[in-house]
């Protein structure tokens, strides 16, 4: 037999094994994966020497915003397609879904589908799809879901806060019945915006506007209780959602307690939460803007432990990067738009939200090595790719199923230590939150759709701008509303 491409001695890792196995790639898929030394006698157009290193599924990440405009504050995204993808292989994720984001202002989600995708065709290094991002829940937009489904959109995302955004409760239970109808995942972003607005507006009283007040601004209480309102709206329509960006012991607790019930409630966390806290905030000066997103970093290492505890145990779904890039030097002149002579250091509320980590993911997760390797890919890859549909063409290494996305890591302890700097990353933005941290792994070879895209060693960043295609998903692979039919009225 002959192959594009055949990977050998590698440690296979899915989400649901581990073993050493050989692979075998041709026209872009998976085609073979079979016990070590068992392929026979083959011919390969190319082989790769796994050493010895984990061989697993490309990573999907979930949550990249990418060419947005000012929607959390000042400053549109720094990162468009191109370079945001770029940053995305070279880190080992092979698929991204992006946001489409409605405004306010706009009655119709198609035209924003078409806008969304006119900004990533042909520039783009991963694959991709779109979750569309509802700013107005109108009746044309409610009726179109029908047809996002067709074009291959099976997800959706609603905010609890932010002014530009916000729903009230009625517009999400709006949301969630068609969303039930047409069988699509409801992403929720669950902060209570009136807190977060009172809040602002004692701390402004008190002339307390430091980047630390950003957390201040958003206590854990507000993220509580819109957690604990969202799974009770969708609990009312029985129909999935997702809580994004979960920062909170207590929140994922409310989460559990949901799951335990059988609700499918669904969450993610991202390495911010993983790895950030208060003290990453509270720095002189305008540089805990560096670290600004919503929610905020918490209180202590204890928080970010019950995080890791939440991944461990099944609670949280999946883990992605919330990549949502701002430059720190924001200004055409050097300067920061943020700081002027009224706000010396700025003003919190002024800072937009969001952390850069789209190319970090990956490496900071698993060289953490507080994850065991299945559940490190179930919650990367696999289960992105079952949530939204994409499942097994993504996140997967199955024979004649999954595309050859692949990610080939050092053996353990092999790869030279080092600490991050943000000058060895290929986002365009001028910091990481994870500067100096000390990186005990990276991707050594990617791989997307059966083409070498990174090749640590030799030569870096070998994908093709253009090379990445949108990908239409379909229905979730995990569990649905637990009636069928209908929604009906309680009487
Ligand atoms: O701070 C964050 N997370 N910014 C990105 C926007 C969002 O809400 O996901
Ligand atoms: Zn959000
Ligand atoms: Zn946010
Ligand atoms: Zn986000």
């Amino acid at each position: 037999t002959n192959y594009d491409i055949i990977i050998l001695n590698g440690i296979v890792v899915t989400d649901t094994q581990v073993g050493d196995l050989d692979v075998a790639i041709k026209n872009e898929k998976i085609v073979k994966v079979v016990p070590r030394g068992k392929l026979g006698d083959v011919t390969a157009a190319k082989t790769i020497d796994a050493d010895g290193g984990y061989v697993m599924p490309g990573g999907v990440d979930a949550h990249v915003h990418l060419d947005e405009p000012p929607l959390f504050g000042k400053g549109s995204t720094a990162d468009n397609y191109e370079t945001g993808s770029r940053s995305a292989i070279c880190g080992g994720t092979t698929t991204m879904v992006t946001f489409a984001p409605q405004k306010k202002s706009e009655d119709t989600l198609l035209d924003t589908l078409r806008a969304t995708h006119a900004k990533a065709k042909d520039i783009c290094y991963t694959d991709y799809s779109f979750h569309l991002l509802v700013g107005n829940p109108s009746g044309n937009a409610l009726s179109e879901f029908k047809t996002l489904r067709e074009e291959g959109i099976s997800s959706l995302k609603i905010y609890m806060t932010y002014e530009a955004l916000q729903l009230h409760d009625g517009q999400i239970l709006d949301v969630l019945l068609e969303a039930r109808r047409q069988k699509i995942t409801t992403m929720v972003h669950a902060e209570n915006g009136q807190v977060i607005d009172w809040m602002t507006a004692q701390l402004e009283k008190r002339k307390l506007f430091a980047p630390k007040y950003h957390g201040t601004s958003h206590p854990p209480m507000a993220e509580i209780e819109a957690t604990y309102r969202a799974i009770s709206l969708s609990e009312f329509i029985d129909t999935p959602i997702l809580i994004v960006h979960v920062s909170t012991p207590a929140a994922a607790a409310h989460i559990k307690q949901a799951q335990d019930r059988g609700l499918p409630i669904y969450a993610e966390t991202c390495p911010q939460y993983l790895f950030l806290t208060k003290k990453d905030l509270d720095q002189p000066g305008f540089e805990g803007a560096k670290c600004v997103c919503s929610p905020p970093p918490r209180e202590s290492e204890a928080d970010c432990d019950a995080i890791w505890d939440g991944l461990a145990n099944g609670t949280f779904t999946i883990l992605s990067s919330d990549h949502c890039p701002f430059r720190y030097d924001d200004n055409a002149n050097g300067k920061k738009t943020c700081i002027n002579d009224e706000f010396p250091v700025g003003h919190f509320k002024y800072i937009p939200n969001g952390c850069p980590g789209i190319e970090t993911r990956l490496s900071l997760t698993l060289g953490a090595d507080r994850l065991d390797l299945k559940k490190f890919v179930e919650v990367t890859s696999s289960n992105p790719a079952k949530l939204y549909g994409l499942w097994p063409r993504k996140g997967g290494i199955i024979e004649g199923e999954s595309d050859a996305d692949i990610n080939i890591w050092y053996p353990p302890g092999k790869m030279q230590e080092y600490e991050l700097k943000n000058e060895m990353l290929h986002h365009n933005v001028d910091y990481t939150p994870f500067e100096g941290r000390v990186v005990k792994q990276w991707p050594r070879y990617t791989l997307l759709r059966g083409q070498v895209v990174w090749d640590k060693e030799n030569g870096g960043l070998l994908g093709r701008k253009g090379y990445g295609q949108f990908v239409k998903r379909g229905t979730s692979a995990l569990k649905g509303p637990r009636t069928e039919g209908e929604w009906e009225l309680p009487l």
